[in-house]
Protein backbone atom coordinates (compact mmCIF):
# COMPACT_ATOMS: atom_id res chain seq x y z
CA UNK A 1 0.00 0.00 0.00
CA UNK A 2 0.90 3.18 -1.03
CA UNK A 3 1.27 6.01 2.07
CA UNK A 4 1.45 9.35 0.46
CA UNK A 5 1.75 12.09 3.55
CA UNK A 6 -0.97 14.77 3.14
CA UNK A 7 -0.17 17.04 6.17
CA UNK A 8 0.36 17.49 10.04
CA UNK A 9 -2.71 17.25 11.62
CA UNK A 10 -2.13 19.82 13.91
CA UNK A 11 -3.03 21.76 10.53
CA UNK A 12 -6.48 21.16 10.88
CA UNK A 13 -8.83 22.59 13.32
CA UNK A 14 -12.44 21.10 14.29
CA UNK A 15 -15.22 21.90 12.11
CA UNK A 16 -12.48 24.70 10.79
CA UNK A 17 -10.29 25.34 7.51
CA UNK A 18 -9.43 22.39 5.60
CA UNK A 19 -6.48 21.58 3.48
CA UNK A 20 -6.19 21.65 -0.10
CA UNK A 21 -3.89 19.45 -2.15
CA UNK A 22 -4.55 17.76 -5.41
CA UNK A 23 -4.47 14.44 -6.82
CA UNK A 24 -4.18 13.02 -9.92
CA UNK A 25 -6.03 9.72 -10.82
CA UNK A 26 -4.54 6.82 -13.35
CA UNK A 27 -5.52 8.95 -16.44
CA UNK A 28 -3.09 11.28 -15.36
CA UNK A 29 -6.23 14.07 -14.24
CA UNK A 30 -5.07 16.56 -11.87
CA UNK A 31 -8.00 16.78 -9.81
CA UNK A 32 -8.41 19.06 -6.83
CA UNK A 33 -8.74 17.59 -3.09
CA UNK A 34 -8.64 18.55 0.58
CA UNK A 35 -9.03 17.17 4.01
CA UNK A 36 -10.92 18.23 6.97
CA UNK A 37 -11.34 17.26 11.15
CA UNK A 38 -14.58 16.60 12.09
CA UNK A 39 -15.75 14.81 15.27
CA UNK A 40 -12.23 14.64 16.22
CA UNK A 41 -11.76 12.26 13.08
CA UNK A 42 -10.15 12.99 10.11
CA UNK A 43 -12.08 12.87 6.20
CA UNK A 44 -10.47 13.62 2.61
CA UNK A 45 -12.78 14.01 -0.53
CA UNK A 46 -12.37 15.06 -4.18
CA UNK A 47 -13.31 18.87 -4.43
CA UNK A 48 -15.84 18.56 -6.77
CA UNK A 49 -19.28 19.50 -5.65
CA UNK A 50 -21.94 16.74 -6.93
CA UNK A 51 -24.22 19.91 -8.44
CA UNK A 52 -22.03 20.99 -11.09
CA UNK A 53 -18.04 19.70 -11.03
CA UNK A 54 -16.61 22.75 -9.49
CA UNK A 55 -14.70 23.58 -6.07
CA UNK A 56 -16.60 23.42 -2.74
CA UNK A 57 -14.82 25.97 -1.29
CA UNK A 58 -14.95 30.07 -2.58
CA UNK A 59 -12.85 31.23 0.25
CA UNK A 60 -9.74 28.37 0.07
CA UNK A 61 -9.91 26.43 2.79
CA UNK A 62 -13.36 27.17 3.68
CA UNK A 63 -15.45 24.20 4.09
CA UNK A 64 -17.69 24.39 6.66
CA UNK A 65 -20.93 25.61 7.63
CA UNK A 66 -21.06 28.44 10.07
CA UNK A 67 -22.32 25.65 12.89
CA UNK A 68 -19.30 23.42 11.91
CA UNK A 69 -21.65 20.88 11.03
CA UNK A 70 -21.55 20.87 7.45
CA UNK A 71 -19.58 21.17 4.13
CA UNK A 72 -20.94 23.23 1.90
CA UNK A 73 -20.96 23.94 -1.82
CA UNK A 74 -20.50 28.01 -1.65
CA UNK A 75 -21.94 28.26 -5.54
CA UNK A 76 -25.57 27.25 -4.28
CA UNK A 77 -24.85 26.22 -1.13
CA UNK A 78 -25.08 21.98 -1.48
CA UNK A 79 -24.98 20.34 1.91
CA UNK A 80 -22.55 17.21 2.28
CA UNK A 81 -22.14 15.12 5.54
CA UNK A 82 -18.16 15.90 6.64
CA UNK A 83 -18.22 11.93 7.90
CA UNK A 84 -19.27 10.49 5.17
CA UNK A 85 -19.25 13.28 2.18
CA UNK A 86 -23.04 11.98 1.59
CA UNK A 87 -25.56 14.79 0.16
CA UNK A 88 -27.63 16.30 2.82
CA UNK A 89 -29.82 19.08 1.17
CA UNK A 90 -29.43 21.76 -1.67
CA UNK A 91 -28.85 20.85 -5.34
CA UNK A 92 -26.62 18.08 -4.68
CA UNK A 93 -29.66 15.96 -5.49
CA UNK A 94 -28.49 12.14 -3.44
CA UNK A 95 -25.21 13.18 -5.09
CA UNK A 96 -22.49 13.07 -2.46
CA UNK A 97 -18.68 13.84 -2.41
CA UNK A 98 -16.19 11.47 -3.06
CA UNK A 99 -13.84 10.27 -0.64
CA UNK A 100 -10.74 9.56 -0.36
CA UNK A 101 -9.20 6.89 2.02
CA UNK A 102 -6.68 8.27 4.57
CA UNK A 103 -4.83 7.07 7.51
CA UNK A 104 -3.64 8.94 10.58
CA UNK A 105 -0.31 8.17 12.14
CA UNK A 106 1.71 9.87 14.81
CA UNK A 107 -0.13 13.44 13.93
CA UNK A 108 0.03 13.18 10.25
CA UNK A 109 -2.15 12.32 7.46
CA UNK A 110 -1.28 9.82 4.45
CA UNK A 111 -3.71 9.02 1.48
CA UNK A 112 -3.83 5.45 1.23
CA UNK A 113 -5.66 5.45 -1.84
CA UNK A 114 -4.12 3.59 -4.76
CA UNK A 115 -5.74 5.17 -7.25
CA UNK A 116 -4.42 8.73 -6.83
CA UNK A 117 -1.33 10.46 -6.46
CA UNK A 118 -0.99 13.57 -4.60
CA UNK A 119 0.68 16.21 -7.28
CA UNK A 120 0.45 19.66 -5.32
CA UNK A 121 -0.15 20.93 -1.84
CA UNK A 122 -2.03 24.42 -0.95
CA UNK A 123 -1.01 26.39 1.81
CA UNK A 124 -4.00 28.38 2.49
CA UNK A 125 -3.59 32.14 3.89
CA UNK A 126 -4.67 32.44 7.56
CA UNK A 127 -6.58 35.61 6.59
CA UNK A 128 -7.85 33.75 3.71
S1 LIG B 1 -22.17 23.81 -7.91
FE1 LIG B 1 -22.23 23.20 -5.83
S2 LIG B 1 -24.27 23.56 -5.27
FE2 LIG B 1 -24.25 24.09 -7.35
Amino acid sequence: MNEQFIVETDGLEEGGKGFRFDVENGQGEKIPAFAVKFDYQYFAYLNKCGHIAVQLDYMPGQFFSDDGQTLVCSTHGAEYAPDTGACLGGPCYGIGLESLQINEKDGQLFLINDDFQIVEKKVVNEEG
